[in-house]
């Protein structure tokens, strides 16, 4: 990592990087007590148990054993429901990491994350700060399977994916995330706040700077929150710049 961006980091408070395994196994994979479980489930998971050494697999894999795994994934139950597993796209070694909710029903039909016409809307937002998919961009969700109709994914469903997703920012280790709407952010930073709370200031997962703004399904339906979704862009794009 290259000395400015150490010093950049450092003075934003966030330091030390890269410590995803031991911060992730120690605070995300078996309690969780923030008040966005307790608000939302009244009793703990009990069907599906957290499986530590699962996730401690998981955390050690390389890219190929990743997709395999999540491929033939029966953690959680959205593999009975899903047409096929949505692991995420785009270089693997980008610099922007756009993490949304969960697939829809094109992306469980095309196995491609944002490929709808949330996904139109997300290129346009990536085009926006001169960005392109593919290209220092690396695209996924907090669940690579599509929750039936669209509904959130249940909070079991985040945790036995979560793994996936720390394995996929540990190995792309991108210099920024950008959270896409409330399920991405609110399991990203376990916090139970509003987008409006979260977005306009820098938050950090596991040491990685990480920005919040709306889903652009949201937007599709809102179009007033454009300027603010412009705003947040903005921002992301200065923190890049800061970075390095
Ligand atoms: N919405 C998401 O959150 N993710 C997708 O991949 C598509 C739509
Ligand atoms: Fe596995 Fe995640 Fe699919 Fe659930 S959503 S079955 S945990 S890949």
């Amino acid at each position: 990592m290259n000395t400015k961006r150490k010093q950049v980091l450092k003075e934003l408070g966030l330091t030390p990087l890269w410590r995803i395994k031991s911060d992730y196994l120690a605070n995300h994979a078996v309690t969780q007590t923030h008040s966005y479980i307790k608000n939302q489930h009244k009793k703990p998971p009990s069907a599906i148990k957290t499986d530590e050494a699962r996730y401690a697999d998981i955390l050690k894999m390389d890219w190929d054993k990743l997709i395999n795994s999540v491929t033939n994934c029966k953690a959680c139950p959205l593999n009975q429901t899903r047409t096929q597993t949505v692991f995420g796209i785009g270089d693997q070694h980008a610099n922007w990491m756009y993490i949304g909710e969960g697939p829809g029903a094109r992306e469980d039909a095309t196995g491609e994350p944002f490929v709808g016409q949330a996904g139109k809307l997300l290129d346009n937002m990536l085009t926006a700060i001169g960005l392109k998919r593919d290209d220092q961009v690396y695209i996924t969700n907090i669940v690579k399977c599509r929750p039936p109709n669209n509904r959130n994914p249940a909070l079991d469903e985040a945790r036995q994916c979560e793994p996936y997703l720390a394995r996929q920012i540990a190995l792309v280790k991108p210099k920024l995330i950008v959270a896409l709407g409330k399920v991405a952010a609110q399991n990203l930073l376990k916090r139970d706040e509003s987008i409006s709370n979260l977005r306009g200031r820098l938050h950090e997962f596991s040491g990685i700077p990480l920005v919040v703004t709306y889903h652009p399904a949201y937007l599709l339906r809102t179009l007033s929150a454009k300027s603010k979704v412009w705003e947040d862009l903005c921002f992301a794009r200065a923190t890049m710049q800061s970075l390095t």
